[in-house]
């Protein structure tokens, strides 16, 4: 397996597992997996590697290339790095604008904008197939649950492009939006999962209701299916699919086979254990002092986390508007899921995003880093490799909840194994 934006290693912990007795830490794996190349890089300098640093203490030195997606593939095609055959690539992308233009000449295949990453997958996975044809089989790819409707004026272009280009390259694909506190795990976090396999026959109707998607995060029989026609050449759906469409036809469940789609709403049908915030809080002995709000900046916080509606000066233009949204809970209740953790969850400031709890004794505090790697399912510590408590939580608001690949692993291990 190959880790493409490998952050601090979700996908590789859900896969493959992590054991260090020393510590306590015991995670499964979902199957035969094991991870032998990664790529990280945080755009900047030197100073903002943090997340790979912490890769390679948890997985040793060799464990990641640390360098940007771009110049390692560029050196690959220059003869001046190898990139080992892989059998399955995993990663999870930002979502951006994946448009492209047609060029003069098609020889080269298609040529995205650089900085976008959803081009080095694709490149990666060329890179793959030039190879061997035998290579990367299967793909398991993380987005936000917005790449299904983006953008706002061709709504579903972007997923257009990205299926067409798997299409192109003889993946059929199941994607599931999912929303981790459905399936039991401590934190809201809606996410678009892909996973993509090659050179298969599926019949999509029976994959949308057993496929991998399916049998690891279950659903309700859906009740209506819609059928999405997928351009063949992903230039022809960057300018015309959806072209002026106010919603996109993707819904949360689909299944692409050839270059038809089936795609429906879902309704989840999990009857397991359930776990909230309040499962993965520390004993307050434990929490520095620095956590606790002081009780002269719990009306800011209260105002930050309150509706309001009120007239605001944009500084620059002068333009006068008005600016509303609604209250949110404070603090936040311990006996349901978080909310979702963001990359600016750490440091003091007080913020309408930030979580914050009631104690036993009355004080409001915020969430400890290692609260934060529990709430995606890392060993409480991970994160904890030299880097500044701001640091690890921006690494968890980049991150997954592991437990979610590690169900979809599960599954595809079951499938290699009855096939
Ligand atoms: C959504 S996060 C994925 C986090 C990961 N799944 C985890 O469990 O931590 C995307 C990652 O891509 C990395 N990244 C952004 N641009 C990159 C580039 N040009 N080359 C390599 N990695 C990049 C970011 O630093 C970030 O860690």
């Amino acid at each position: 397996m190959a880790e493409l934006f490998a952050g601090v290693g979700g996908f590789r912990l859900g896969l493959d597992g992590y054991v260090d007795a020393d510590r306590g830490w015991r995670l499964p794996a979902a199957g035969p997996f094991e991870t032998i190349w990664a790529n990280q890089w945080e755009p900047g300098s030197d100073r903002r590697q943090f997340a790979a640093r912490c890769y390679k203490m948890r997985f040793g030195d060799d464990s990641v290339v640390n360098e940007d997606i771009d110049l390692v593939l560029d050196e690959y095609d220059a003869g001046k790095r190898d990139i080992p055959s892989v059998d399955m690539v995993v990663g999870g992308f930002p979502c951006q604008d994946y448009s492209v233009a047609r060029p003069l000449s098609q020889a080269a295949g298609i040529e995205g904008k650089k900085g976008v990453l959803w081009w080095d997958i694709y490149r990666f996975l060329r890179i793959q197939l030039d190879k061997s044809q035998d290579n990367v089989r299967w793909c398991l790819f993380e987005n936000v649950d917005r790449l299904l409707k983006s953008p706002a004026k061709q709504r579903g272009r972007d997923f257009a492009i990205i299926l067409s280009c798997l299409a192109s390259l003889g993946y059929s694909v199941e994607w599931r939006v999912v929303n981790s506190a459905e399936y039991g795990f401590p934190q809201r976090r809606k996410r678009t999962y892909i996973f993509a396999e090659r050179n298969v026959s599926w019949d999509a109707r029976e994959r949308l209701c057993h496929g991998v998607m399916a049998r690891a995060l279950p659903i309700e029989v859906p009740q209506e299916v819609m059928t999405v026609q997928i351009p063949t050449d992903p230039y022809d759906a960057s300018e015309s699919f959806n072209r002026g469409g106010k919603v996109s036809p993707f819904m949360e469940a689909g299944v692409m086979v050839g270059n038809s789609a089936l795609t429906c709403r879902i309704e989840e049908a999990y009857h397991g254990p359930r776990r909230n915030l309040g499962d993965v809080l520390v004993p307050e002995d434990d929490v520095p002092q620095e956590y606790f709000v002081p009780e002269d900046q719990v009306g800011r916080w209260e105002y930050l986390k309150g509706a309001k509606s009120e007239e605001r000066v944009n500084k620059s233009t002068g333009f006068a508007y008005r600016y509303s949204e609604g209250s949110m809970s404070f603090p936040d209740s311990t006996d349901k899921p978080s909310r979702t953790i963001l990359t600016g969850e750490g440091g003091s400031g007080p913020s309408r995003f930030k979580h914050v709890v009631r104690c036993d004794d009355g004080r409001l505090r915020r969430l400890v880093p290692d609260e934060l790697d529990s709430l995606q399912g890392f060993p409480a510590g991970w994160t904890d490799t030299g880097m500044t408590d701001s640091q690890r939580a921006f690494c968890m608001g980049n991150a997954l909840v592991v437990g979610i690949p590690h169900l979809i692993g599960k599954e595809i291990a079951n499938d290699i194994e009855n096939n």
